[in-house]
C-alpha cells in the first residue's frame, strides 16, 4: 500500500522568523495519520524546520540542489550538506527551475543519481506547458521527461522516488486541472514506471498532482485512484489552510 505524501512547497517565501512561526502554528493543528507530510522551504530555513518538526512525523524537504558532490560552484548547495541536516526530501526539476534556471531533463537525471546516492528522496517534477497541451502533446512531452529523467535509475532507487505531476498552465493560476484530467496523466506515469521498470515498482511509486491545490479541491483531487498526494504551492504558506488540505 502506497503511502501518500502531501507536500509545501513555499518557493521563494518566508524568513527563518516567519517559519518559525509557522512551524509552531502547524504543529497545534497537525495530528499524525496515514498521509506523511512534508515542507519544503527555502534553504536557509530548512535546519530551522527540522529542529521545529523534531518529535513528530513531519518532514523537511529543500527545493533544489546541485549534482556534483562538491567544487567551484559559486550559489550552490550539494546533496552533502543537505543531508547533513537531515533534508528528507529534494524537490527536482520543478517546472519554474526548468523555465527560469536552465534545468534540463539531464541535469535532472543527474540530480536524480546525486539525491539517490546520497539518501535523499527526489521529488521529481514533470508537466507540460499550456501550448504542449494545446497541440495534445501532453502526454509525449511527460513521456521524454520520464524516460530522460530517469536514465540508468535502477528499480531498486526508482520504488522510493516520488513524482509530481504539474501542468504548467495550473501553477500559481488558479486554473486546476480537473480531477479527471490529473488523474488520467497521473494513470499514464504509473504506465511509463511499468514499461521502464515492472509492475511491482509502478504499484510502489507515489505520484502526486501539483497545480493550484486548495482546500476547496484537496479532497476531489486526493480521492482520484492514481494520485497519492499533492504537491502544494501557495495554499501551503498558511498554516490553516495547508492543515486543511492535509486533513482533507
Ligand atoms: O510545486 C507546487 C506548485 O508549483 C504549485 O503551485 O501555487 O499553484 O499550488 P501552486
Amino acid at each position: 500500500m502506497r503511502k501518500p505524501l502531501i507536500a509545501g512547497n513555499w518557493k521563494m517565501f518566508k524568513t527563518t522568523a516567519e517559519a518559525k512561526d509557522f512551524a509552531e502554528s502547524f504543529k497545534k493543528l497537525y495530528v499524525s495519520s496515514d498521509i506523511q507530510v512534508a515542507v519544503c522551504a527555502p534553504f536557509t530555513q530548512l535546519k530551522t524546520l527540522k529542529e521545529a518538526f523534531q518529535g513528530t512525523d513531519i518532514k523537511v524537504g529543500a527545493q533544489n540542489m546541485h549534482f556534483a558532490e562538491e567544487g567551484a560552484y559559486t550559489g550552490e548547495i550539494s546533496a552533502a550538506m543537505l543531508k547533513e541536516i537531515g533534508v528528507d526530501y529534494c524537490i527536482i526539476g520543478h517546472s519554474e527551475r526548468r523555465q527560469f534556471f536552465a534545468e534540463t531533463n539531464d541535469t535532472v537525471n543527474k540530480k536524480l543519481h546525486k539525491a539517490f546516492s546520497t539518501g535523499i528522496v527526489p521529488i521529481m517534477c514533470v508537466g507540460e506547458s499550456l501550448e504542449e497541451r494545446d497541440a495534445e502533446a501532453a502526454f509525449e512531452v511527460v513521456k521524454s521527461q520520464m524516460a530522460a529523467g530517469l536514465k540508468d535509475i535502477t528499480a531498486e532507487q526508482a520504488q522510493s522516488l516520488v513524482i509530481a505531476y504539474e501542468p504548467v498552465w495550473a501553477i500559481g493560476t488558479g486554473r486546476t486541472a480537473s480531477p479527471e484530467q490529473a488523474n488520467e496523466m497521473c494513470g499514464f506515469i504509473r504506465d511509463i514506471i511499468e514499461e521502464l521498470y515492472d509492475d511491482d515498482v509502478a504499484d510502489k511509486i507515489v505520484i502526486q498532482y501539483g497545480g493550484s491545490v486548495k482546500s476547496s479541491n484537496a479532497a476531489d483531487i486526493m480521492n482520484m485512484e492514481e494520485i497519492d498526494g499533492a504537491l502544494v504551492g501557495g495554499a501551503s504558506l498558511v498554516p490553516e489552510e495547508f492543515i486543511q488540505i492535509v486533513n482533507f
